[in-house]
């Protein structure tokens, strides 16, 4: 399964503070945006991840990504020229997507839940159609709805509905077999002008070939789209990090304990930041993780 991550967008709701900065750039407690979306991805196993953004914006994407390979991924890049929509992610990344099944993220999207790895891992296996996943919220206006039956099954899906018929917001993370490309290439655009998502999933939903997959209570996905809500989404993050003494989207030790880098590569990223807590916790867990698994690879110092 292909990867891609939607960061583009103008992230006005933000400004100023986004007038010379990607709102996917912005720090949520300790890190950028981006790493919450791309340790998503990691999770769910996938190693091949386009980054879409702006013209902008791409030059410190790649600064801060570079070609993935020291996160045992390979991480390619292309521009939005304007945000036309998140369908377009479909048209930009059709050479990226060939003909495999793709997983979408969207950069400003944040998860944290329980056995969030094996959810997405057991969901990214032989994708038939497409795979949403639902979160229950207050505000199902702001977000694609999406309405179930008792037995959980798809019934409809709306953008932002006046009167939405449920409270199951479809959060940005989307799973699709291949024929999403030729859907996206034909989809004409909305009344605002946009190539929308939610009219890709209806074309699924049509053919009894959506899948919601319900995030329950003990999730948390999480909001970033106003100042208030970046601040909060930040607190919750730090809140967590420092009660539990874990980090949450480190993808350095993603990258570790998914297997796409050993001990010693992950010990050197974190001798890049030895500055910050971050920086001696990536080095931490890699010093744990190779006296767990009896490492043969040296951990510190230039070797290894
Ligand atoms: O976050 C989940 C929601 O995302 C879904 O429930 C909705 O169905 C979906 O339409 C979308 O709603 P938003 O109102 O959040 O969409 P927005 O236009 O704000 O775009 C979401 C992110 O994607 C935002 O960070 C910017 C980026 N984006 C958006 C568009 C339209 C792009 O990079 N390019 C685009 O063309």
């Amino acid at each position: 399964m292909k990867g891609i991550i939607l960061a583009g967008g103008t992230g006005s709701r933000l400004h100023p503070a986004t007038l010379t900065v990607s709102k996917q750039l912005l720090p949520v407690s300790d890190k950028p945006m981006i790493y919450y979306p791309l340790s998503t991805l990691m999770l769910a196993g996938v190693r091949e991840i386009l980054v879409i953004s702006t013209g902008r914006d791409l030059p410190q994407f790649r600064r801060l990504l570079k070609d993935g390979s020291q996160l045992g991924l390979d991480i390619t890049y292309a521009e939005q020229e304007h945000p036309r929509g998140i369908a377009e992610a479909f048209r930009i990344g059709a050479n990226h997507v060939g003909d495999d099944s793709v997983a979408l993220v969207l950069g400003d999207n944040i998860f944290h839940g329980p056995k969030f790895s094996d959810i997405l891992h057991d969901n990214a296996q032989d994708v038939q159609g497409c795979v949403l996943f639902g979160y229950a919220v207050k505000d199902p206006e702001r977000y694609g709805v999406g309405e179930v039956d008792a037995d959980g099954r798809l019934l409809s899906l709306e953008e932002k509905p006046a009167r939405p018929r449920s409270n199951r917001a479809i959060t940005g993370l989307y799973y699709f077999d291949n024929e999403v490309v030729d859907i996206a290439k034909n989809l004409s655009p909305s009344a605002r002008g946009e190539l929308e998502i939610t009219d890709v999933n209806r074309h699924y939903l049509r053919r009894g070939r959506a899948r919601l997959v319900d995030l329950g209570r003990g999730f948390a996905w999480l909001d970033t789209g106003t100042p208030a809500s970046l601040l909060e989404a930040g607190q919750y993050i730090r809140m967590l990090e420092e009660r539990q003494g874990v980090r949450v989207a480190c993808v350095e030790e993603v990258a570790l304990r998914m297997g796409f880098i050993g001990a010693g590569a992950c010990h050197r990223l974190g001798e890049t930041m030895t500055g910050s807590e971050y920086g001696r916790y990536v080095m931490d867990i890699a010093r744990e993780f190779a006296s767990a698994e009896g490492a043969v690879e040296p951990v510190n110092g230039s070797t290894g």
